[in-house]
């Protein structure tokens, strides 16, 4: 068969397949598959190979480009490192090709539940700064206060929150958390009014929750009973939350099945996991997908949907009569679309429930542990207001055994241990670098920077050789952090610092400091179940999410 031009039969067009052998081809001189690169064919070719030049000639611009463009990036970085004598920090070996072998540490650590260990194992290998290759690009860690002073204050805008707001996003939406520039200086303008303790200083906002909480121990452990305290800790910060920031409580402690507590905690949990699996993986975060995920994210957005035409219900007018400033009022007048509304209440949810049920379990979990502890904090609160009822913020604050209490739990446990920023410029870190740690560090624009305030809050040049040990004597005494101004200030860092500093603070402290007092000046015993393990701090099992919980729950003896 061949392309036949002429007609060699009626009706046939002058350039058509013919199935009449020429002449050639019968003699066998042209086999006929040949025979079919005739006219067409060949300009086919041709214009292929113009496409093809064409192509090549784009694509060795474009590499060309790049490769100038990344020797010019690597010339100015030069210029910048050399000009404030940047040395590398110490490298953090790989085992196998494009780090690889750091993502599976990763995940088998915690399958393990014992992720803080593998950082701590790290940075105890490395010094407090390390630079290493993680799927292939260079990423940075460090636990020094100096550099955490000039990431989160004095080069605040030279980094930014990353790839965090398109990992989460499915999950918490637009809010505070994923926020950056304007949207973000506007939401923490808008919260601020709600966060000031004038808000809470009668602590009339935790009383009925924690109200129900005893109630909800007394009935479930009637006569001496075990308990886990850990889920109702979650369930009281969301009450406490949701009455403090929409006006009405879900009051998911006394009906958790109407609150929907039950489906939101397990989505809420659920879509956690998910983003901090997407987390390990930075950029490549859009490999973790799954249906699960998705669902979970559906149903967290369902529960805010209900919250909000609950209070923002005509009926309510609660919060006006009482004069008090309601968060979700406010931004309802600020955000007249739903998701806008729906995003900043998921990340308030995020920030209020989750980080302040931590700190409550891992209190009570080293309180039971430490029994003399335990005993001097009993003694500290018969001292100042016995059982009486009517506690206020300012009673709490004549109790500095009480607040060293929380503060050596947030030490040892601080509910975010781990945190990530991306530098949008090339900057400068102003130590970590060269054989003794002491030089600047260049962090290269684009660069992931990891800190771990878990691992820099047991540094024992910090905290003293029983860094590793629970004991809230230490803040009466004097830390050898304390010789140094910025070591000082910026090496107990559970709130982090700086202009995004949690706004939350003093509602977390005085939250968690009124329901340890509530809670032990209502039970007389509370002591460790028998065949409960008590290991070293540190070597318990961990559940990492974003933040961190305790894998076998908070089990306690009350009477
Ligand atoms: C023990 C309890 C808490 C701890 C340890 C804690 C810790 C933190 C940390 C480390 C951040 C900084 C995150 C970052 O910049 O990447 C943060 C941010 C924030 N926290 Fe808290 N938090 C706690 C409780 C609360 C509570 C109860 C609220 C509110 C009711 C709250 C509201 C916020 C908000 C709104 C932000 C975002 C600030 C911003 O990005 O500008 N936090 N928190």
């Amino acid at each position: 068969m061949h392309y036949h031009q002429g007609v060699c039969r009626p009706g046939a067009h002058p350039y058509h397949l013919c199935d009449v052998p020429t002449d050639a081809e019968i003699n066998g001189r042209i086999p006929s598959s040949t025979y079919v690169a005739t006219i067409p064919a060949i300009h086919r070719m041709a214009t292929y190979n113009i496409v093809l030049s064409f192509l090549s000639v784009v694509f060795a611009y474009i590499g060309f480009t790049q490769y100038r463009n990344h020797k010019r990036k690597e010339e100015e970085n030069k210029a910048v490192a050399e000009r404030h004598g940047c040395l590398p920090a110490t490298r953090l070996q790989n085992q196998r090709p494009w780090g690889i072998d750091r993502l599976e540490q990763i995940f088998r650590a915690d399958a393990e539940s014992r992720l803080m260990e593998l950082f701590l194992f790290h940075f105890r290998q490395t010094g407090s700064t390390l630079e290493q290759k993680f799927l292939g690009t260079k990423a940075y860690g460090t636990i020094e206060p100096a550099n955490l002073e000039a990431i989160f204050s004095s080069n605040f805008k030279d980094f930014g929150i990353g790839p965090r707001r398109a990992i989460t996003f499915p999950m918490f939406g637009d809010g505070i958390f994923t926020q950056e520039g304007p949207a973000w200086k506007h939401s923490r303008d808008l919260l601020r009014p709600q966060l000031q303790h004038k808000q809470y200083e009668d602590l009339e906002v935790f009383e009925e929750a924690v109200d129900d909480l005893i109630d909800l121990l007394k009935k479930e452990t009637e006569g001496g009973g075990v308990i886990d305290l850990q889920p109702l800790f979650f369930r009281l910060t969301l009450d406490i939350t949701t009455a403090f920031l929409f006006g009405e409580s879900v009051r998911s402690l006394v009906t958790p099945e109407a609150a929907g507590e039950r489906t939101f905690a397990n989505a809420f949990n659920t879509a956690q996991q998910w983003v901090t699996k997407r987390f390990r993986l930075l950029d490549l975060y859009w490999l973790v997908n799954g249906k699960e995920f998705r669902q979970a994210c559906d149903d967290v957005q369902t529960f805010a949907d209900s919250l909000i035409d609950r209070n923002l219900s005509p009926k309510r007018a609660r919060s006006e009569k009482k004069g008090k400033y309601v968060f979700l009022d406010t931004i309802a007048q600020n955000y007249s679309d739903r998701s806008a509304l729906r995003g900043q209440i998921i990340n308030l949810l995020a920030a209020g429930r989750d980080t302040t049920a931590c700190l409550l379990s891992w209190t009570f979990f080293l309180l039971i542990r430490h029994p003399s502890v335990l005993q001097k904090l009993r003694d500290e609160i018969d001292s100042v207001c016995g059982t009486t009822p009517g506690l206020t913020r300012s009673v709490l604050r004549k109790m500095p055994y009480l607040q060293n209490v929380l503060n050596e739990t947030l030490r040892l446990y601080p509910s975010l241990p781990v945190n990530t920023r991306t530098a949008i410029r090339t900057t400068v870190l102003p130590v970590g670098g060269g054989p003794d740690g002491t030089s600047p560090v260049l962090v290269p624009k684009g660069s992931a920077l990891a800190f771990s305030v878990y691992s820099m809050h047991r540094r024992p040049d910090l905290y003293g050789m029983d860094a590793e040990l629970f004991r809230p004597e230490r803040w009466e005494e004097e830390m050898p952090m304390q010789k140094d101004h910025t070591k000082h200030k910026w090496g107990f860092l559970p709130f982090h610092g700086g202009p995004r500093i949690c706004l939350g603070m003093d509602f977390a402290l005085t939250e968690a400091g009124y329901t340890v007092v509530r809670i032990l000046q209502e039970f007389q015993s509370i002591r460790l179940p028998e065949g409960e393990p008590v290991e070293l701090v540190g070597v318990e099992k961990q559940q990492m999410t974003l933040v961190i919980s305790i894998k076998d729950g908070c089990m306690v003896k009350l009477q």
